[in-house]
């Protein structure tokens, strides 16, 4: 058995970890893992931009760092935490003309400038661009830096479990995909930058490594799951495959309309139309279905066809090609089918209350991006936010734990100790698995998505979350006689299906659990049972617990004071 050992180790070669992962290897012996080839990560798929008041426009001249912090809280409908947003907002400028420095080909206005569109929930159009492929360009550039400065990477290796000892965080067990090999890698700080956990649900524009194995190992090591009950369902999804269409088609001015050919977002957001956030809009879309204005019962029109061939060509080319391989339909000549899918989780690893940003309660263990919950986006993202977020918060962790320096570590023969007995119980585990007369994890992942999207969708009700975390915890007890075929380690995709499942299982249960207990209906999280906001008794964020009895909700409160809280209309 190999032992690794570094300063500090980054989970996750997405934005957030790449840029943690630069900031550290300046002065500290730093290493970043990645379950696939770092340009393989999902932060490449992000489409329409990332958000900063450069006021870049004559129209956003007035833009400012505030009123960006302000359509973001306004946005995540009161429940982000104002003091974080605050600072996202400021450092997002300075982010962005770093990414530019680093070579990022953004798009340009005529003055040479960084061109901006508008985004929906936005007061000025603030959304830096690379065409339609924003995240490839700003993933690509932060790699080439990684490479250029030396950062170790550890590619293809899966996080297993984190390893903690006397109640801190001391490195990570990990699997070597290609050689089926396990490796300890110990390290002072562990940094969990592993994304999204969207494919708890079967339609989704999330790809298939989005399966929360951050926030499993985090959540099994004790850590709470913040407000997992806010589910993005990004409203324009390709009909059929639910591959993103970018919000930056109706920034660049594209329409929506039901079957009746009439433009439904009047009825929901007079003034915003199809620039509301993207909860309200969602939920305008799915009305529309199930009322019977939708196309084929499941879709409506996204319009492109007035913006013209070469503005389509520019700045949307690679949703043209998207929908012309995956819907056989060309935008520049007819509407694109598209309808609601899940996108993002605003929850996610919970991090200390008051804390340095990113810093969770198990000791040595920090968050950032997506799989964290820090709370930017409280209850709903605004499209624009995730690559800020990822970014900003990446950098800022770094600086700060190097401004923290090196804690002292364990002593070797109880560290050793704790090593031992968890690689025994994981080959004990991974025995099990193959000796297990059980279902293919595929299939029990396929029920699990089906289960998630039927009744912890877009509209939520008591009785469908009930079946939902009645079903999960079957699901749970289907999972432990799980089946893995091959015994053999090397690239043994059905051994990293099974460890995903194990990750997603538990993240899944907290949503429909945490979803269950919140009634009231904010951001993304609407009920028909409940469908007023409710501040007098739900302005909190949910904590949700593994004990030995099952899950545990608490609260967490939110962090004021910036703005007033008032009702979202748009
Ligand atoms: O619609 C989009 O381009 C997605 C952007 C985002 O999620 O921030």
């Amino acid at each position: 058995m190999r032992i690794e050992e570094f300063d500090v180790i980054i989970i996750g070669a997405g934005l957030s970890g790449l840029r943690a992962g630069l900031e550290l290897s300046s002065k500290w012996n730093a290493a970043i893992i990645s379950k696939v080839y770092p340009v393989r990560s999902h932060s490449g798929a992000a489409q329409g931009g990332i958000n900063a008041a450069l006021g870049n426009l004559e129209v956003s001249k007035e833009d400012t760092p505030k009123g960006h912090a302000f359509d973001t809280v306004k946005g995540s409908d009161y429940l982000a935490d104002q003091n974080v947003v605050m600072f996202m907002c400021e450092e997002a400028p300075k982010i962005v003309i770093e990414f530019e420095s680093m070579g990022a080909p953004f798009s340009r206005l005529e003055s040479g400038l960084i061109a901006q569109r508008p985004f929906g929930g936005a007061g000025f159009p603030r959304t830096c661009y690379a065409g339609d492929r924003t995240g490839h360009a700003l993933l690509h550039t932060l790699y080439e830096q990684s490479v250029r400065n030396g950062v170790k990477f550890f590619d293809e290796y899966f996080l297993i479990d984190l390893i903690v000892v006397e109640n801190k965080v001391t490195g990570a067990l990990c699997l070597n995909i290609a050689s089926g090999e396990l490796v300890i890698i110990r390290a002072s700080y562990v940094i969990l930058a592993t994304g999204g956990f969207g494919r708890i649900f079967k339609r989704s524009t999330n790809a298939l490594i989005n399966t929360g194995d951050g926030n499993g190992a985090a959540f099994r090591a004790g850590v709470p799951m913040q407000d997992c009950e806010f589910v993005q369902f990004h409203p324009t999804t390709l009909y059929g495959t639910n591959i993103l269409i970018t919000e930056g088609a109706r920034g660049e001015g594209g329409l929506l309309y039901n079957k009746k050919s009439e433009r439904f977002m009047s009825k929901t957001a007079p003034e915003a139309m199809e620039l509301a956030p993207r909860d309200i809009v969602a939920r305008a879309i799915d009305i529309e279905v199930i009322e019977g204005r939708g196309f084929e019962n499941s879709y409506v029109h996204l319009d492109l066809t007035h913006l013209g061939s070469e503005k389509i060509k520019e700045r949307l080319p690679g949703i043209r090609e998207i929908s012309i391989f995956f819907a056989g339909v060309d935008p520049i000549d007819e509407p694109i089918p598209v309808q609601p899918g899940q996108h993002y989780s605003m929850g996610g690893i919970a991090t200390k209350y008051k804390g340095d940003v990113g810093e969770t309660d198990l000791p040595s263990l920090w968050v950032a991006g997506e799989c964290s919950c820090l709370s930017v986006h409280g209850a709903n993202r605004l499209g624009g936010n995730s690559l800020l977020e990822t970014s900003v918060f990446g950098r800022a962790i770094g600086r700060k734990l190097l401004e923290k320096g090196l804690p002292q570590k364990p002593s070797l023969i109880i560290r050793e100790n704790v090593e031992n007995e968890l690689l025994q119980k994981i080959e004990n585990l991974f025995n099990k698995w193959e000796n297990n007369k059980g279902k293919r994890p595929v299939e029990i992942s396929d029920i699990m998505g089906e289960t998630m999207n039927k009744n912890v969708g877009v509209f939520r009700k008591q009785d469908l979350l009930e079946k939902a975390y009645e079903d999960l915890k079957k699901i749970q007890k289907e999972f432990l006689n799980v089946h893995v075929a091959t015994t053999d380690r090397k690239f043994n995709y059905g051994l990293i299906r099974t460890l995903e499942l194990r990750n997603m299982l538990d993240i899944a249960e907290v949503t429909a659990y945490a979803a269950l207990l919140r009634k009231e209906s904010r951001g993304a999280h609407y009920r028909w049972d409940y469908p007023k906001r409710d501040d007098e008794n739900f302005l909190w964020h949910s904590l949700v617990y593994r004990t030995k009895d099952g899950l545990e909700l608490k609260k967490k409160p939110v962090i004021l004071g910036i703005f007033e809280v008032k009702e979202r209309v748009y």
